[in-house]
Formats: structure tokens, C-alpha cells, sequence
């Protein structure tokens, strides 16, 4: 198969960041990955993949924007893996690409930056060679790659079980107006989860029915007061000021305020884009506060824009 003859010479795929409306962590199996019961909601907040075909064998990756100096380039970049793993599965013996990520998700945030990335490889990728994977076949590669990896080609609002890489997308009404605070510094997700470990006595993750029924029903309000995250406490041990933010965004009217995934961005949630920037001003003098970002959601997971997503733009 020749990564020359199909199609495209360029493949542009944009990817969203994701937030968790619910995580309820479970127990850690043998291989140290703790049962999940989420929702992931897709946000408009897009990393952007530029690929290229390049020599066979040849993997290159570089990134631009917020954060890049501080991702490693090589072998063991998830965008790197992602594109070998593809190669190789397809049998696409000539594969070889460079690929340029301009950064708008934050870099160890809590936001799925990295499996993000690992997921726009994947469908720039099979562009690039000419679709040689049908999608259920990205679905099984995005899972061995990340556990969140599946969710960001899916995008929209999804419940994830497992390793919170069993999708089940659902519908829901209404647009949800967020605002992220990002920290100055990141936290590790394993450093993180293993925080949650000392710190709870972990039970069957059970996603709270309420949220569920204001997501159907659109009711932002409720999906505010409903929002959870069993990570929350574990992230403010290692990041105490987040206990601050999450305060500040909730007096400045925020319906709810969360962790975001792992953290330490924390996510506050409006019905309004007019409440949303009141929200992100009162976070933006703070000094525990490194950025602002506004945001909405759900909308479409990666994408090349073709007509191959659904959700908004
Ligand atoms: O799958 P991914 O590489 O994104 O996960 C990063 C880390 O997060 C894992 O190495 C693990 O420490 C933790 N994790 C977990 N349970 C999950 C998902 C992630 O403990 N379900």
C-alpha cells in the first residue's frame, strides 16, 4: 500500500479537549488502571495536526504553541506511537510522516492534551493512507493508546466505562458555556491517582442518575450542581490553591465547578456566555490562576472537517 499514490499530500485534523461532567473512580486492577464510570463532555478548545508524508520509517513529530517546549519529540510521544501503531497495523510497510501540533489544550491539564493529539494522528493518519482502517478498527487502536484516546474520536457528550475507554455516546440538550482556569504548574495522572489510592476506599463507580437526566433534559443548572469527580481531593492534596479556585469561580456565579479529569485545570460551568465571562474574570486576577479559557460544548471529535464529525464547529 503507498502512502503516496490515494490521496491527500497534507492532512489538517482538529481535535477537542475534553472535560469529565462525572468521574467516579473504582478500585485499581492488577495492572494498576482503576475501574471508571465517566461522562466526557468534547469542548471547543482544538489542537490542530498538520501531517505529512515523509521517507518510509521516518516518524517526526513537532509542536507549536502554549506548552510545547515542555513535550518530548521522540519515540515515545503518544503522536509517535499513535502513527506507528496505525502503520503497523494496516501493514503500511512505506509509512512514514511528519506531523506539526499546534497546541491550544493545555499540556498536562486534566484535558486529554496528549491522547487528543494520539487521536488526530489516527484519523490524519488513515487519510493520509488512504483509509486503510474502517473506524471500529481506530476505536480498538485509540484504547491500547489511552484510556481517553477512544472518547476524542468519538467527541460529543459520551459515558465511559472500563478504563473509561468503553464509549457509549449520549444525547443531550442545551449548550454548556464553560471556563477553564489553568495552573501554573501540572499534576501527573498517575501521581494523581495514586493520591486517590491513599487517600479513598474505593466502591463500584456509580455515575450519578441526576446528571444523566439533566444532560437529557438540558437543564444546566442541575448538571451544575451535579457535576463530581472522586480525583477532586486527591488533586487539591498535591495542588491546594485548586480548593481556592474552585471557590472564587463558584462566588463569581459558576453553576458548578469541577477538577477537570486528573486536574489541576479546574472547569466552571454557565448558562451563559454573559455569566461565563463574568466567571473568568473573577478567575483571571487570582494568582493561583495561571490562563483563562472560555469554552462551549459538546462538539465533534476529530476531525478533518469533511463532513466525516458531527456537533458544532
Ligand atoms: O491510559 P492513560 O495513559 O491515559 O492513563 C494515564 C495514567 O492514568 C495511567 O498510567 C494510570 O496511572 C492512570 N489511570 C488509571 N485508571 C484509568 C485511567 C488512567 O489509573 N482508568
Amino acid at each position: 500500500m503507498g502512502y503516496v499514490s490515494d490521496v491527500a499530500q497534507v492532512v489538517r485534523v482538529r481535535v477537542p479537549a475534553k472535560v469529565n461532567l462525572a468521574l467516579c473512580v473504582g478500585a485499581a486492577d492488577d495492572t494498576g488502571y482503576h475501574e471508571l464510570g465517566t461522562v466526557f463532555q468534547a469542548l471547543s478548545l482544538w489542537d490542530e495536526l498538520t501531517v505529512e508524508p515523509a521517507a518510509p520509517g521516518v516518524f517526526r513529530v513537532a509542536f507549536r504553541g502554549e506548552g510545547a517546549a515542555f513535550l518530548p519529540t521522540d519515540d515515545t510521544n503518544l503522536a509517535v506511537r499513535a502513527a506507528r501503531l496505525l502503520a503497523s497495523h494496516c501493514g503500511v510497510t512505506d509509512a512514514g510522516c511528519v506531523m506539526v501540533i499546534r497546541k491550544r489544550i493545555p499540556v498536562a491539564g486534566g484535558m486529554a492534551g496528549g491522547s487528543a493529539d494520539a487521536a488526530a494522528v489516527l484519523v490524519a493518519c488513515n487519510e493520509l493512507w488512504g483509509r486503510p482502517a474502517r473506524a471500529h478498527e481506530l476505536r480498538d487502536l485509540a484504547a491500547q493508546l489511552g484510556a481517553d484516546v477512544p472518547f476524542l474520536l468519538t467527541g460529543g457528550t459520551a459515558i465511559g466505562t472500563g478504563r473509561g475507554d468503553i464509549i457509549a455516546p449520549i444525547e443531550t440538550r442545551g449548550t454548556y458555556h464553560w471556563t477553564l482556569a489553568l495552573s501554573h504548574t501540572g499534576l501527573s495522572t498517575p501521581s494523581v491517582f495514586r493520591e486517590f489510592d491513599r487517600l479513598a476506599e474505593p466502591s463500584a463507580p456509580v455515575i450519578p442518575q441526576d446528571l444523566l437526566d439533566a444532560l437529557a433534559e438540558g437543564n444546566v443548572a442541575e448538571v451544575g450542581r451535579t457535576l463530581v469527580n472522586d480525583l477532586s481531593d486527591a488533586a487539591i492534596r498535591l495542588q491546594p490553591t485548586l480548593g481556592s479556585t474552585l471557590q472564587i469561580g463558584i462566588d463569581a456565579g459558576a453553576l458548578g465547578a469541577v477538577v477537570s479529569g486528573s486536574g489541576p485545570t479546574c472547569a466552571f460551568l454557565s448558562d451563559s456566555a454573559e455569566s461565563a465571562s463574568l466567571v473568568a474574570e473573577a478567575l483571571a486576577v487570582f494568582s493561583g490562576v495561571r490562563a483563562v479559557r472560555s469554552a462551549i460544548g459538546p462538539v465533534a471529535g476529530a476531525g478533518t472537517g469533511t463532513g466525516d464529525e458531527h456537533g458544532s464547529r
